[in-house]
């Protein structure tokens, strides 16, 4: 077992990332009062509530079971965990504990920022996304209609426990749609890690547990030392969205859930990686490489055929880097090296130029 910490001076914790971890880590350890509440979902508690229930038997544990899917990460659904905390009379003291992907993490996450203004937390993700991402760096929340995980919260948790032997029963789809948030890391800040993808691809998606824990280590490592550097994304933590806003404005055009995350963030970084290079800060070898990469992962390198370059900038002028009406974009100036852009520099051009991208990279 790795352990990693995430360094925010008293919200820090640690990230415990192997295999069999539901059996090695005490969530005792980390359960401060007498009560907790499980979070999952529908498709996720049949496989593991009952193993992380077997180690509860000391506390007063109750569970909540949420309908899956992305269309569900929304007000109404996150209200049936404060029914639930209610229900049970849980007090300040309770602990919730999030198991499943990034839905079950940020919505468990948020509800423990609101439940009486704020209870202990533990996220235990259950996809690959989830356990390179979403469950490290405090960011929590729900979808709005008209605009992606719009309404949330900065909030951490007490610990992070990514066991490799859960990915075992992910869909291919879903192992995928995580690859596209590890090779973000490649992109953005590790150019060694992007040629480590580029040799090891296969291993990983014939889920080598070895390459799986190297990745999600790399990945954890990256991402821990960013939000250490800004927990509530000021600046430099604005790079880990390389693709999102391209990538939000495909999962709300498309309605929630019918793209995944993942499949959305992969077209989005091919069309950040296309712009990137248009702008001459990539060569042609180091957008063939990327691509070439994304797609390897079983991503979609397009966008889909039915929304308009237009459709994309409605639905991208909603992003949370939006300033004074301006989209920012994260581009790459080399493998392995984000800066936060505003190509929205006043000149219509630049929109021109965004969208002639966004058209270009979409299927025909
Ligand atoms: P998800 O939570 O929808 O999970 C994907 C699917 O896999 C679901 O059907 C789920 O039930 C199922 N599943 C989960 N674990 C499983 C397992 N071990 N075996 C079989 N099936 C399993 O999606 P995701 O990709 O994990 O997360 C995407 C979400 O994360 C999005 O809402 C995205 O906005 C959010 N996100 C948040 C952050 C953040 O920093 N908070 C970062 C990235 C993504
Ligand atoms: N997934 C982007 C972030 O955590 O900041």
């Amino acid at each position: 077992m790795k352990t990693l910490h995430v360094d925010l001076g008293e919200r820090s914790y640690p990230i415990f990332i192997g295999q069999d971890l539901f059996r090695l880590v005490r969530l005792a350890d980390y359960i401060k009062g007498s009560q907790v509440m499980v979070v999952s979902n529908t498709t996720v508690a049949p496989l593991y509530l009952a193993q992380i229930r077997s180690q509860l038997a000391d506390f007063n544990t109750q569970s909540v079971i949420l309908p899956d899917g992305e269309k569900y990460k929304n007000l109404d659904v996150l209200n049936q965990i404060f029914d639930a905390l209610l229900q049970n009379r849980c007090d300040r003291h309770v602990t919730l504990i999030a198991l499943g992907g990034g839905v079950i993490g940020d919505m468990t996450g948020f509800a423990a920022a609101c439940y009486q203004r704020g209870v202990s937390f533990i996220q235990i993700p259950t996809t690959l996304l989830s356990q390179v991402d979403s469950s490290v760096g405090g960011k929590t929340g729900v979808n709005h209609p008209l605009g992606k995980n719009m309404i949330g919260a900065f909030y951490q948790p007490q610990c992070v426990i990514a066991n490799i032997t859960s990915l075992n029963t992910l869909p291919d789809r879903e192992l995928s749609a995580g690859l596209a948030e590890v090779i973000k890391y490649g992109l953005i800040q590790d150019a060694g890690f992007f040629a480590w993808l580029e040799a090891h691809m296969t291993d990983l998606l014939a889920r080598n547990p070895q390459a799986l824990s190297y990745a999600i280590e790399r990945s954890c490592q990256c991402k821990a030392e960013i939000v250490a550097r800004d927990e509530t994304e000021q600046g430099i933590r604005a790079i880990l969205n390389l693709g999102h806003t391209f990538g939000h404005a495909i999962e709300a055009g498309m309605g929630y859930g019918t793209w995944l995350h993942g499949e959305a963030v992969g077209a989005g970084m091919v069309m950040a990686v296309e712009l990137s290079y248009r702008l001459g800060w990539l060569s042609q070898q180091e957008r063939e490489r990327s691509v070439t990469l994304i797609a390897s992962a079983g991503l979609p390198i397009q966008g889909p055929t039915t929304m308009s370059a237009d459709e994309y900038i409605k639905l991208m002028a909603v992003d949370k880097k939006v300033e004074a009406g301006r989209i920012k974009l994260i581009l790459l100036k080399g493998l392995g090296h984000a800066v936060i852009n505003d190509p929205e520099n006043g000149s219509s051009d630049s929109r021109r130029l965004i969208k002639d991208v966004i058209s270009t990279c979409q299927a025909q």
